[in-house]
């Protein structure tokens, strides 16, 4: 049996979420990233890794696929979290942005619907965020919003096929 660690970075704290319902449901150790150095690791054969996406890349992408390298031996899950409703190629088309040609890649990447929290963002991405939503107004030719409003798409559902897969891996 593989030693299983769950480890996430989170801005506005959907995918610290999704890692702490997942680490819960499979009884095995939950850190930030940003917390662990890659000696921290060594006792794991199996690490599950989760961020959002901003603006398509995943967060801290550079890290992990830096940790990746240097311990081919153990099995990489990822889960990227987005506000994109998930529709046909959506997953494929993230995986392909992230790990692209000739990099290392995750024995399986799966993408979870979130959602949008303005109260936790910081003041640039709220800003981006701004002006994304006018941008998207304007190429539909409809009105702007005059307020940004936050939603929770996530559930703890989504995260069935994840865990199915990785205790199959961890036996
Ligand atoms: C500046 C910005 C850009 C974003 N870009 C995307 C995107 O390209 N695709 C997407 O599905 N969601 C996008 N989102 C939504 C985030 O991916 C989503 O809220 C995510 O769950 C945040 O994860 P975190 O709170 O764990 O950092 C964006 C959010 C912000 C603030």
């Amino acid at each position: 049996m593989k030693k299983v660690l769950v480890l996430y970075q989170s801005k506005t704290g959907f995918s610290q979420r999704y890692a702490e319902w997942i680490a819960e449901d499979l009884g095995c150790d939950c850190h930030s990233a940003r917390d662990v150095e890659p000696v921290d690791l060594k006792d794991y054969g199996l690490i599950v890794y989760g961020a959002g996406i901003y603006a398509g890349m995943l967060a801290g992408a550079r890290r992990i696929k830096n940790w990746m390298e240097k311990s081919p031996d153990k099995i990489w899950v990822v889960f990227a979290t987005g506000a994109t409703p998930p529709k046909e190629g959506y997953e494929e088309m993230i995986l392909k942005t992230n790990f692209r040609e000739g990099e290392v890649k995750p024995a399986h990447f799966f993408y979870l619907l979130s959602g949008i929290n303005y109260e936790k963002m910081g003041l640039l991405d709220r800003l981006l965020m701004f002006f994304f939503s006018r941008m998207d107004s304007r190429k539909r030719g409809s009105q702007a919003p005059t307020k940004l409003t936050s939603i929770d798409l996530s559930s703890r559902t989504y995260t069935q096929d994840l865990l199915r897969y990785v205790r199959l891996k961890a036996k």
